[in-house]
């Protein structure tokens, strides 16, 4: 990497920091354990929501959301259901969720689902204290600038961490264009952690969510710079918990201890990530699922090792660090453990049945891919290792090389 490419994207970066140390990151506060949503209809109470938006997607509306709205029903609380988001919500939704917001004079929210009812209902809301504003018009840093109304969110993966973060990502109807609203005030005021809202989730899809809540506390942990004392420590819980709890979630899809320590897992990585970044993993991800669609979690997965390794000595430290806290390697030097931690996330990948590498890339897509993945990682993502176009493609052919 040019020398003075690398100097100007540190130098933003710690600009960066000095600007969100200045913020106030408030986390959703936490209720988890089995049984939890019993205790949604309490949380309204206390923020004095007589009724209620609940949004969701059409599978967890038909599976999930009706155990929530029971619980409401018998609290006497009254609600209005959306339960149509799409995957990659779109502006319109939006809209119409915040229409019927309006007409059925609602009070608060619940999101119920995985990152797109979440981002869809954060995006209403944001629209309900800002009727001047449209959705276009609040994308970027800071530009909803006001107190949404109470927001719980109800995740029901454990990985993607929607629930803590600062984001909602919408898509324009006509364009495909994707907005991404940045605001501290979008962080939902209650996460509700309940694992009886994973019970039964397909093995792939625990393993692969499981994997990108690993990736976004990796991620967080070897970043230059964001980090704070509280992102750090979060992301080693989290990492020791998804070492611990994941595999046994997937193997048992009705484990509650497991799912609830995964759900607390995904809730603190969300949270170092939201406050420390994610890096090239996520940049190269990414590309995959513009291209391939592939799932952002097994995109994830597959290329967190591959990464770590071609970081070299940039993360030695941080990664003996973790392949001692997680009990992988103690002893021995930092190269020794480094080399053991990543070889313990191949041999869960391996464990659970997740590829290790890709062979559908095409070759004709490879300059694409690069130049994406720079784009989005340069110069926000406080990367340990700046990526250059030669780098970033050597990466990328071992990915299709591991397949
Ligand atoms: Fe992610």
């Amino acid at each position: 990497m040019g020398t003075v490419k690398t100097a100007y994207y540190r130098g933003f970066q710690a600009v960066f920091n000095i600007g969100a140390r200045l913020l106030y990151w408030r986390k959703p506060i936490p209720v988890s354990g089995p049984g939890s949503v019993k205790q949604i209809p309490e949380l309204l109470g206390k923020e004095g929501v007589r009724k209620a938006m609940v949004v969701t997607g059409p599978t967890v509306g038909k599976r999930l959301a009706p155990k929530i709205l029971e619980e409401l029903d018998g609290a006497g609380v009254a609600y209005t259901l959306f339960a149509e988001v799409e995957a990659n919500p779109s502006v319109n939704t939006v809209n119409r969720i915040q229409k019927l917001y309006l007409e059925n004079a609602c009070e608060g929210f619940i999101a119920i689902g995985g990152g797109s009812p979440m981002d869809a209902a954060k995006a209403a809301a944001a629209r309900v204290v800002r009727p001047d504003k449209v959705v276009g018009q609040m994308a970027g840093l800071l530009k909803v600038g006001r107190k949404l109304p109470p927001f719980i969110a109800v995740p029901t993966t454990a990985g993607t961490g929607s629930e803590t973060t600062i984001a909602a990502v919408i898509t324009d109807s006509d364009t495909h264009h994707k907005y991404a609203l940045m605001d501290l005030h979008l962080v939902p005021k209650y996460a509700v952690l309940d694992p009886e809202m994973t019970r039964g989730l397909p093995p792939k899809i625990t393993a692969t969510t499981g994997m990108d809540a690993l990736t976004h506390a990796v991620e967080a942990y070897v970043c230059w710079t964001y980090n704070t004392r509280e992102s750090i420590r979060l992301a080693e819980e989290a990492v020791c918990a998804i070492f611990r709890w994941l595999e046994r979630a997937y193997r048992d899809g009705g484990d509650m201890e497991a799912r609830t320590q995964m759900l607390i897992a995904a809730y603190k990585a969300g949270f170092a990530f939201t406050r420390a970044g994610v890096g090239n993993v996520h940049a190269i991800a990414h590309t995959l699922g513009g291209l391939y669609n592939t799932p952002h979690g097994l995109a994830n997965a597959v290329i967190l090792p591959i990464v770590l390794e071609d970081y070299g000595e940039a993360v030695h430290k941080k990664l003996a660090h973790l392949a001692e806290l997680t009990g992988v390697k103690t002893d021995g030097g930092d190269a020794e453990k480094t080399g053991a931690f990543i070889g313990e996330i191949r041999a869960m990948n391996r464990r659970m049945d997740i590829p290790t590498g890709f062979d559908f890339i095409r070759e004709a897509d490879i300059p694409q891919m690069v130049k994406w993945a720079l784009a989005e990682a340069n110069p926000v993502y406080p990367v340990p290792v700046v990526y250059d176009e030669r780098r970033c493609e050597k990466v990328i052919r071992r990915i299709i090389a591991e397949a």
